[in-house]
Order: C-alpha cells, then sequence, then structure tokens
C-alpha cells in the first residue's frame, strides 16, 4: 500500500504591522513596561520565541508594515485590506493573522470584516506589554491568535480580535483600558474564549461582514474623508468648519450620551447639510444605541445616527458608505444594517 504524503497543519500567512507586540526596551530608571519602544522587533523574531507555534500551523511571514499603530492612516489601512484580501485569496493559505499595535486595533479589524472577502479566518493580536517586561502577553496572545486562525471553526465568523484569551468579533470590540491585560472588551461579550489552544464558541454575530458586504475597495483608491468630532463641555463651531474645509462628505459628532447635540450648536449643525456634509450622530460613551429622532429632529433635519457603532468606526462605515452612496437615507441603511 502506497501513502501519499499528506498535510496535517494548517497554512496560516503571519503579518507584521508592529505595535507592542513588537515592542522591546526598558526606561532608563530600569522600570520593566512604562517606556519601551513600540514596532522593533519583527514578525520573524516574533515567531522564533514562541516555539509552541509549530505544532498548531505552517506559518509564512512577512513584514507588510513596522509602525506604532497611531501612525495608521486611510492609505495604510487600504493597503492592509488589499493584502490581507490578497493572502486570503490563495488556496495555499487557510488563514491569517495580524500582529498589530492595540491602540488602533478595533478600527483596522472593522475595516477588514467589511472588506475581505473571505470566509477564511482572519485574526488580529497584539499586546499589552513589550517582549522585554517581566510578564509579556504577546507570546500567549500569537499563540491563540494562531489557534483561533487555524480552527475549521473559526471560518465565516468575520474578523476577529483575539487577546488575553478571549475572542472578539472586530463589530463590536474597543480597546477599553490604557494598561491592563484585559483591555479589549465587547458590548455583548466576547464570541467566545481559547482554552487549552482550542477555540470555544459562546454566540455569533447577526450583522453582515466580509463575504456579506457590499463594499467593494478593488473599485477605489483613497477612501471619502469623514471627520469625527468628540463632545465636551464648552464646544466650538470652528472644529466641525475645519473638517468642512478640508472637504470632509461627513463628519460623526461623538455626543454625549445618546448622541445628544448641545442647543448652541443646533444651528450651525443644521446648515451642514446644504452645505453637502452628512452629520452622523454618535456616542461618546462606547457602549448602546443612539435612537433616531430622539434627543434631535434626525428626520427634518436629514442627520443619521449610528445604532450602536462606536465614533472611531462609525468613520470607517461612513467612509466607505459614501464611496457608494449620497444620500441621509442610504447611509441610515448601512448603519442599520452593518
Ligand atoms: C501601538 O498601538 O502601536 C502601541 C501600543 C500597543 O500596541 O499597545
Amino acid at each position: 500500500m502506497t501513502t501519499s504524503p499528506s498535510r496535517t497543519l494548517p497554512r496560516i500567512a503571519l503579518v507584521g504591522t508592529g505595535g507592542t507586540i513588537a515592542g522591546a526596551g526598558t526606561a532608563s530608571n530600569g522600570l520593566p513596561s512604562a517606556a519601551y519602544q513600540a514596532a522593533v522587533v519583527s514578525a520573524s523574531d516574533l515567531i522564533s520565541h514562541v516555539p509552541q507555534l509549530a505544532r498548531l500551523a505552517e506559518l509564512q511571514v512577512e513584514q507588510l508594515l513596522q509602525i506604532d499603530s497611531a501612525d495608521f492612516t486611510d492609505d495604510k489601512l487600504l493597503r492592509l485590506a488589499r493584502q490581507v484580501a490578497a493572502l486570503c485569496a490563495r488556496d495555499e493559505v487557510d488563514g491569517v493573522v495580524v500582529t498589530h499595535g492595540t491602540d488602533t486595533m478595533e478600527e483596522s479589524a472593522y475595516f477588514l470584516h467589511l472588506t475581505v472577502k473571505s470566509p477564511k479566518p482572519v485574526v488580529l493580536t497584539g499586546a499589552m506589554r513589550p517582549g522585554t517586561a517581566l510578564a509579556a502577553d504577546g507570546p500567549a496572545n500569537l499563540l491563540h491568535a494562531v489557534a483561533v486562525a487555524s480552527h475549521p471553526g473559526s471560518s465565516g465568523r468575520g474578523v476577529l480580535v483575539v487577546m488575553n484569551e478571549e475572542i472578539h468579533s472586530a463589530r463590536d470590540v474597543a480597546k477599553v483600558h490604557a494598561m491592563r491585560l484585559d483591555a479589549f472588551a465587547s458590548p455583548h461579550g466576547p464570541l467566545g474564549l481559547v482554552a487549552e489552544e482550542t477555540p470555544r464558541w459562546y454566540r455569533a454575530l447577526t450583522r453582515p461582514h466580509t463575504t456579506q458586504s457590499e463594499f467593494d475597495i478593488t473599485a477605489i483608491d483613497t477612501l471619502p474623508l469623514v471627520g469625527v468630532v468628540s463632545s465636551h463641555g464648552n464646544m466650538r463651531q470652528e472644529i466641525y468648519e475645519a473638517w468642512v474645509a478640508l472637504g470632509a462628505r461627513a463628519i460623526v459628532h461623538a455626543g454625549f450620551g445618546g448622541g445628544t447635540v448641545p442647543a448652541y450648536l443646533a444651528d450651525y449643525l443644521s446648515m451642514l447639510r446644504a452645505r453637502g456634509v452628512l452629520l452622523v450622530r454618535a456616542s461618546r460613551t462606547g457602549a448602546g444605541p443612539v435612537i433616531r429622532n430622539a434627543n434631535a429632529d434626525d428626520d427634518a433635519q436629514g442627520w443619521v445616527v449610528t445604532d450602536d457603532q462606536n465614533p472611531p468606526r462609525a468613520r470607517l462605515l461612513a467612509a466607505l458608505a459614501l464611496a457608494h452612496h449620497d444620500s441621509p437615507e442610504a447611509l441610515q441603511q448601512v448603519f442599520w444594517r452593518y
């Protein structure tokens, strides 16, 4: 009897983009994790420090970027999405892991969730502490991300963020703490956990993503400009006006509570629509829906509400929608749907 050679391990493409997971160094006072430089360790070096990866997957590593995630711009985001889509399209790739800084991971994850048209698992991970810290979290996060990306049960769930043994949906997850290892949370809880290097699922997403998404980045070179203005006491209309002057197609108003617009700005914001700029009401609270026509007459104003999308993700969804649609009605339907 002859046996044909069989492939036993899933083939995972690992895309390095930088962040604290690729960070190193100590402060001059010797403290281990208060000061370090992000994005200095290559993705190949990262995997060489986690030998356990070899029993989970065959890894193909590429260094797409080496940046602090604060330096992500829309052009870098488009580049990342195009590269992840190209990797997913390859027969010899079963899933993709992206190592990424934690500060803007929720934005990149959501953008991939809306634009990568593949059911293959795409998982983002990072670290709250650099590899030189006493209790670095990067190695375990990387191992868990590869475990999730390698598992057949992870297909078709949209883009995932794996941090601190939790599996979050890119639709909902946000960084909610500046320092702790459990810095990532989703308002409705994680989709699942990683237990003994295996994903365990507890919920599924109801909103469309990846293969069901209507957004096609092959048809656009740049994203339409959308600004975000965060609410605080004593606001100034000149901040909105700066976005108008830059050519923004929409402005996300990250309002108090349920997206409230201060009375002293209402007349100014009412005029934006006539000037061709859409106002999108979001909440700065980080969770909960903005109710249409509650505390503002959205129908009369031609304003849009974000449902429960946080302001940074609302910016990305509005920009993708505005690449295809112009009207506030169409943009509102996009927010209800996604
Ligand atoms: C970054 O976002 O690139 C730096 C911070 C981090 O990764 O935790």
